[in-house]
């Protein structure tokens, strides 16, 4: 089961952190594929590492992503546990990281991720609002790339040097990488905008790829983070949690199985592919 997803979008303020630890606790309530969860802050900023260990100010973790990724320590050490859920574990991030998108090094948080991915459910790594080397390792080490977008026009020229950055890793270091999808967030209802954010984005996009549900502005969702707690938890009688959980629930897993099966089929022609070929070969060697 390929269950890493990057939520990325390098406009700030996209609904990523929001969506990032709103998904992950969706899943554990509403997937079956296993009921454990990391998510893996990669945001120097950390707002998602606040939120799930409850603390708004006070130090940055001891351990963190950064020591892991710098080899200071093993994945599994830089590993917590968070009051926002007992089955989401936090790979916190901390200002450090800071440092690291200064390097060129794009392809650390792949190995961690491997060594951890047996061991969790759905791996889901927020980023930063950069499309430097930090988001990169996001998208060399994920199955799936997630999109929130927030309800505002001029979209095509930043989705296009996203999808041109997507492109670029999959050509290089990452051939599965693959779209789950966009998501329309922070709907404001008064706006008439949506239809041409969705106009726009289908110059960007297949029309398939985006979803259907738009997660509109609610106070709740907002609300939420500051008291540690994912929507479902904080009032999951809101508009916030249910457009979440549907969202989930109608779209999410079924866009995630369909995928699954698809890259299925193409792993097994690839392999089958290659077993003729080097058959070919060998034929041609006797
Ligand atoms: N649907 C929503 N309704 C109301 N407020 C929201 C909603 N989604 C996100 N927010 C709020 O909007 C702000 C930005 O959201 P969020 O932090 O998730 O974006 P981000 O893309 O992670 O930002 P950054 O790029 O800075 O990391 C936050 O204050 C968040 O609480
Ligand atoms: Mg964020």
């Amino acid at each position: 089961m390929s269950n890493v997803i990057a939520v990325v979008n390098h406009k700030g303020g996209a609904g990523k952190t929001t969506t990032a630890i709103n998904l992950a606790a969706g899943l554990i309530r509403y997937s079956d594929v296993t009921s454990s969860c990391l998510l893996i802050d990669m945001d120097p900023h950390g707002c998602a590492t606040s939120t799930l260990l409850g603390k708004l100010d006070g130090d940055p973790p001891a351990r963190s992503v950064f020591d892991v990724l710098r080899r200071a320590i093993t994945p599994h050490d830089g590993i917590t546990t968070t009051v926002y859920d007992e089955e989401i574990h936090l790979l916190p991030s901390n200002p450090s990281l800071e440092s690291m998108a200064k390097t060129q090094i794009n392809d650390r948080l792949e190995k961690v991720v491997s060594a951890l991915s047996p061991h969790y459910g759905w791996i889901i790594i927020d980023t930063p609002p950069n499309l430097g080397v930090l988001t990169q390792n996001a998208l060399v080490a994920a199955n799936y790339v997630l999109i929130p977008t927030p309800c505002t026009g001029l979209a095509v020229p930043a989705m296009r040097q996203l999808t041109a950055v997507i492109d670029k890793i999959k050509e290089r270091q990452n051939t599965w990488l693959q779209l789950l999808g966009v998501l329309i967030t922070l709907k404001d209802g008064r706006t008439p905008l949506l239809k041409n954010v969705r106009r726009e984005l289908g110059q960007v996009f297949d029309k398939n790829d985006i979803f259907k549900t738009i997660i509109t502005n609610n106070i709740k969702i907002e609300e939420a983070p500051a008291n540690f707690q994912s929507i479902y938890a904080y009032d999951s009688g809101c508009l916030g949690a249910s457009l979440y959980r549907d969202w989930i629930k109608k779209e999410f897993l079924k866009k995630h199985q369909k995928l699954e099966k698809q890259r299925l089929e193409e792993r097994e022609a690839a392999a089958a592919e290659l077993a003729a070929a080097m058959a070919e070969q060998l034929e041609t060697e006797e």
